[in-house]
């Protein structure tokens, strides 16, 4: 049995559905899923998958939320640095516990204890307690979201300016299904080649191109404008965001700027057969006219 964690969240409903693409009886009876509340996952457990409760900040809920289960997938939650390394700390005690054989952990491109970017730092941690566990485990590194390009650039489609503090450095996106698709994959394959994969976009691009492509994609006039850290953290404070998700934005352009999420891996492709999309199918795909 395979058990996907936040199963109610963007990426893990994604890769749910994946898996049961894959498996005959569209997966009833061999997926489980574990969710902090049950009644969002009706639709799931309508279709046969054994739908669990469990919360990583509660470590007694999870024994028993990932019993029976071979194989976890472990999907990194969100929050403050420090809440989160906890809640992946109980996710990977409470997996001991339960006796789970093999854990597929989502972390992040850049994870590196180093890195400026907060978000890094979490996975790069996680990965750690994953290290010293006890349990077979395989890293699915995760490259930046091209989803979060509408929201990205929502003010410079409007302002004409993109400002971020990302400098000069490329980015190499992909899609929150083309990960599904390969965290499925790799969920589901009798061996792997490797413990660790980077799952990147084809190709890396500065925010300067990726203006200029938006830019003749929807016949606006964009450019873009690298700021500082600092003032980036503040323009998000003053849109309401939270302080602590402000600056966490902030050190990952910061971290981008250091072309940390500029290398582009062959991963997804060993995984899936073919390569990821290109950066104008994604631009096509996230920016396609209402
Ligand atoms: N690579 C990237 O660019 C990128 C961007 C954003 C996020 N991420 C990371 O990737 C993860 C998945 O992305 P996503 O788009 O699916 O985000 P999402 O839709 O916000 O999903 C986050 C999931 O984490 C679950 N969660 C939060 N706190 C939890 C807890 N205490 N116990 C158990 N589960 C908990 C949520 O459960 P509920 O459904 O109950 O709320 C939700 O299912 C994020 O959480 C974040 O770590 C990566």
């Amino acid at each position: 049995m395979i058990l996907v964690t936040g199963a109610t969240g963007q990426l893990g409903q994604r890769i749910v559905q994946r898996l049961a693409a894959r498996l005959p009886h569209a997966g009833a009876g061999q997926i489980a899923v574990s969710v902090r509340d049950p009644a969002r996952a009706a639709q799931l457990a309508a279709r046969g998958i054994d739908v669990r409760q469990g919360n990583f900040d509660d470590i007694d809920t999870l024994a028993t939320a990932f019993s029976g289960i071979d194989r976890l997938v472990l999907i990194s939650t969100d929050g403050p640095k420090n809440v989160r390394i906890a809640q992946h700390r109980n996710a990977i005690e409470g997996a001991r516990e339960a006796g789970v054989k093999h854990i597929f952990y989502t972390s992040f491109q850049d994870a590196a204890e180093n890195s400026p970017s907060e978000f890094a730092q979490v996975h790069a941690a996680t990965e750690s307690v994953l290290a010293t566990c006890g349990i077979a485990h395989t890293i699915l590194r995760n490259g930046l979201y091209a989803d979060f390009l509408p929201m990205t650039l929502a003010a410079a489609l409007q302002t004409g300016v993109l400002r971020l503090p990302a400098g000069t450095g490329k980015v190499s996106f992909i899609s929150r299904n083309e990960l599904a698709e390969a965290i499925a994959a790799a969920a589901l394959a009798p061996r792997l080649e490797k413990r660790l994969y980077e799952l990147t976009g084809q190709t890396s691009h500065d925010f300067a191109e990726i203006v200029a492509k938006l830019g003749a994609a929807t016949g606006k006039s964009l450019r873009y404008e690298a700021i500082g850290e600092d003032e980036y953290a503040q323009l998000l404070e003053q849109a309401q965001w939270p302080a602590w998700l402000a600056r966490a934005m902030a050190t990952m352009y910061t971290a981008a700027s250091e072309n940390r999420f500029a290398r582009c891996s062959n991963d997804f492709a060993a995984l899936i057969g073919h390569p990821p999309k290109s950066i104008d199918c994604l631009l096509a795909e996230f920016f396609r006219a209402p």
